[in-house]
């Protein structure tokens, strides 16, 4: 499939994990990428893997906790290649901490990046897409964005902020030719996740709550984004997509 010939394809944090793995996808499938992450290094080298394989990209290195370097980012974005036509809104960070130990620093930090980073980037594409009358915007948020899990409450939190930040997008700029979902994913197999480096807790996890009986893999969320952002989906907005082996079906 080549859906996207002639689209620019925004991905934050697409310097590793999911993100890098959706932007291979997108390339795959024919679009121009900009690759923005906080680590400026890891996000060149992604960009030059792709255009070694004849993709466009562009790498710019910007914290989405940080409105001037979102606004810069999308501003480079659109000087260089003319249009942002897809936005995947992935950036995020996770760690675990009990909630009576979370200091105020550590919750901010995740909310900043998650939730607050998110609105950001989502806001500034936005305005941008509502002048050219057409987008698509895929949210990253997370099965803990819908359900609870011990010792994420911060990550948690700003999940379901970003689920319930989607569906507002989507009723507010429905109108204006833009759709915005956001995507669930239980546990997938990433930088981010190896953080929980115990092979036979993971085992059991997978072997107790995943009816596919496996993790996740970067692929199978990459799959998903490309779908929602695709003609495909042209009539599907506001939607929470669950990609996590069965594990809500419980
Ligand atoms: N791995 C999982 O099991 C899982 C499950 C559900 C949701 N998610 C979500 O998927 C997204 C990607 O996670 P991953 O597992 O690929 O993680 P990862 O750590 O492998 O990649 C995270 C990416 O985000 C970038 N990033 C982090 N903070 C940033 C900031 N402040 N500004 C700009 N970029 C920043 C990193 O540089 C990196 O490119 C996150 O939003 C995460 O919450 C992951």
């Amino acid at each position: 499939m080549r859906r996207f010939v002639d689209r620019v394809v925004l991905v934050t944090g697409a310097s590793r994990g999911i993100g890098k793995a959706t932007a291979e996808r997108f390339a795959a499938e024919g679009a121009s990428l900009v690759i923005v992450s906080n680590d400026g290094a890891e996000a060149a080298a992604v960009a030059k893997e792709l255009e070694e394989r004849g993709t466009r990209a562009l790498a710019l290195a910007a914290d989405v906790s940080l409105p001037a370097e979102v606004d810069a980012a999308v501003a480079s974005a659109i000087e260089a290649f003319g249009a942002i036509d897809v936005l995947i809104n992935n950036a995020g960070i996770a760690w675990e901490e009990s909630f009576l130990d979370i200091e105020d620093g550590n919750w901010r930090r995740i909310v900043d990046v998650n939730l607050n980073g998110m609105f950001y980037v989502a806001q500034r594409v936005a305005r941008y897409m509502a002048q050219a009358g057409r987008g698509v915007i895929v949210n990253m948020a997370s099965t803990n964005g819908l359900v609870g899990e011990e010792k994420y409450a911060h990550y948690n939190a700003s999940k379901g902020g970003v689920v319930l930040l989607t569906k507002t997008m989507a009723l507010e700029l429905g109108r204006k030719g833009i759709r915005v979902n956001c995507v669930c994913p239980g546990y997938i197999q990433t930088p981010m996740s190896e953080a929980i480096d115990d092979e036979a807790f993971l085992r059991r996890y997978i072997d107790e709550k995943i009816p596919l009986g496996r993790a996740g893999k970067t692929a199978d969320v990459a799959g998903v984004f490309a779908f929602l952002a695709s003609e495909d989906a042209a009539f599907i907005t506001g939607e929470a997509i669950v990609v996590d082996g069965g594990q809500l079906a419980f």
